[in-house]
């Protein structure tokens, strides 16, 4: 039987195979598509002010977090467990490789293949909850990182109201969510055969204090005012109350709504 590690990159190497996941950034919004996208933007906002020097993405995907590293003149490495991500990464960004100012190779967050203090800056999108036990990578964040440099942390948000509807929907769920995917041709269906795991903010930022690194600011995203499964019945509803929680700062206030929490930390 395959381990965690193994079933992750299987799922990923298929999801990028069938070329889907960069699609989710191509700026077409939909249900789907939209958690990624204001993900990012949120990600990208609290980078702005750090943006630096040399970044290392882990689990960079199909590597689109480049293209705001580029603009910010920042020299990036993305690393992530799947070749086939990898392999869509070099294609797409094939331009940024060949100037110099991208690397894409496969390594494992775990076992980083770089020296003590190589990375001004570091961002872990969507990566933590694929991990069995979090130490592991934040040992190696905390090693790659100079002092002073800044990790940039999301996970899944613990707290969030739709997600804890979700678990008590579990079994009708774990038939409906798939299907939904696979009526729509998301390859992202296969996502569902890995294991996730949510933390609260507590959580992750008591982790990363053990480790020596302080909170800078942090961020929420995705608001699920309307809760599962009426978000994906009525998904234009879903999106612009979550537009109008982040576009008038409310992203606090509405914290348990939200299935993101996005933390930059400063290593001391
Ligand atoms: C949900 S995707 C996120 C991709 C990208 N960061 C984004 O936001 O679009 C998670 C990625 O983490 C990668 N991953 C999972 N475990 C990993 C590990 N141990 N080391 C490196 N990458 C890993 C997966 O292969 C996958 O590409």
């Amino acid at each position: 039987m395959k381990n965690q590690k193994e079933k992750v990159t299987q799922v990923f190497d298929d999801i990028a195979l069938k070329s889907s996941w960069e699609s989710l950034y191509s700026g077409k919004i939909d249900r789907i598509s939209y958690n990624f996208v204001t993900r990012q933007r949120a990600v990208e906002a609290l980078l702005e002010s750090c943006a630096s020097g040399k970044a290392l993405d882990l689990g960079c995907g199909s590597g689109d977090l480049v293209r705001f590293y580029s603009q910010k003149e920042v020299f990036y490495t993305g690393v992530d467990l799947s070749s086939q991500m990898i392999k869509r990464a070099n294609v797409n960004y094939s331009d940024l490789v060949r100037e110099g100012k991208a690397i894409f190779q496969v390594a494992d967050c775990e076992n980083l293949p770089f020296k003590d203090g190589e990375f001004n800056l570091l961002s872990a999108v969507a990566l933590i909850e694929y991990l069995s036990d979090p130490s592991k990578v934040l040992n190696e964040i905390n090693r790659v990182l100079k002092c002073g440099g800044y990790a940039l942390i999301t996970v899944p948000n613990k707290k969030c109201i739709n997600s804890r509807i979700r678990s008590l929907l579990k079994p009708i769920n774990s038939l409906l969510f798939p299907l939904y995917l696979r009526l729509k041709k998301s390859s992202l269906a296969t996502m569902k055969d890995v294991k996730h795991h949510s933390y609260d903010q507590k959580e992750i930022d008591a982790l990363m204090k053990n480790k020596g690194f302080e909170k800078v600011d942090c961020r929420y995203a995705n608001f699920h005012i309307i809760a599962y499964p009426l978000d994906h019945l009525i998904p234009k509803i879903y999106i612009g109350l979550s537009e109008l929680i982040v576009n008038r700062k409310l992203d606090k206030v509405f914290k348990n709504w939200s299935s993101n929490y996005i933390a930059l930390y400063r290593k001391g």
